[in-house]
């Protein structure tokens, strides 16, 4: 196995649900925010528009009106019975783009992970807020965030200093097969 500093950060990386109150430096930010622009796009159209979030209010209002719009707020795994779907914390990137660009945000969202890892910093990859954001009456925040209305919420990415250590989940050894 070769190790170097971006295959570590891509094997060491994993989904963190609690994160300290601290909120990542500016420097931080504009190396997550350069790793999104960087991030390859079908015919490079760069679909994708991107919305870092530093605001604790604005982000529990999207909690509040998600538990009031959606409902359900209880799949265990994900521990939205007890935390807000940004998982509290201090940075909450929203990817959005049109609804045939899925896959351009999801490499983007990638980058973004692997570079915060890189900086010693945390990341949750949050499909589950798509409910709010897709629901009729929670297109509102398209506009509060500078989205077309038109876009759809494709995924977003909680981002903080790590608050727990979870054990690496154990991956399936038969889904990767090299023929030659
Ligand atoms: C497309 C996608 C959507 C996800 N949506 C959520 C979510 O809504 N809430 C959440 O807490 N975790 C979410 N996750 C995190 C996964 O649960 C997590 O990546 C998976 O359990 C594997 O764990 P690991 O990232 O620690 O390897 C999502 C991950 C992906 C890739």
């Amino acid at each position: 196995m070769i190790h170097n500093a971006v295959t570590d950060a891509v094997f060491s990386r994993q989904t963190i649900r609690a994160y300290t109150h601290e909120q990542i430096s500016q420097e931080m930010l504009q190396t997550l925010m350069h790793a999104a622009k960087m991030a390859p796009s079908g015919r490079n159209c760069q679909p994708c528009y991107v919305r870092f979030v530093q605001n604790a209010q604005m982000l529990h209002e999207m909690h509040i009106d998600f538990k009031n719009l959606v409902g359900w707020d209880t799949p265990a795994y994900t521990r939205s019975d007890t935390n807000p779907f940004y998982h509290n914390a201090p940075t909450f990137v929203f990817l959005y783009a049109a609804q045939d660009s899925a896959m351009d945000a999801g490499i983007m969202a990638e980058n973004i992970c692997i570079a915060a890892q890189g900086m010693g910093l945390g990341t949750c990859i949050v499909g589950s807020a798509g409910a709010l954001f897709n629901h009729e009456a929670g297109k509102k925040w398209n506009e509060k965030l500078h989205v077309p209305h038109d876009f759809r919420y494709q995924i977003g990415i909680c981002v903080g200093f790590p608050d727990e250590k979870p054990p690496q989940k154990p991956r399936y050894d038969d889904r990767i097969e090299v023929i030659r």
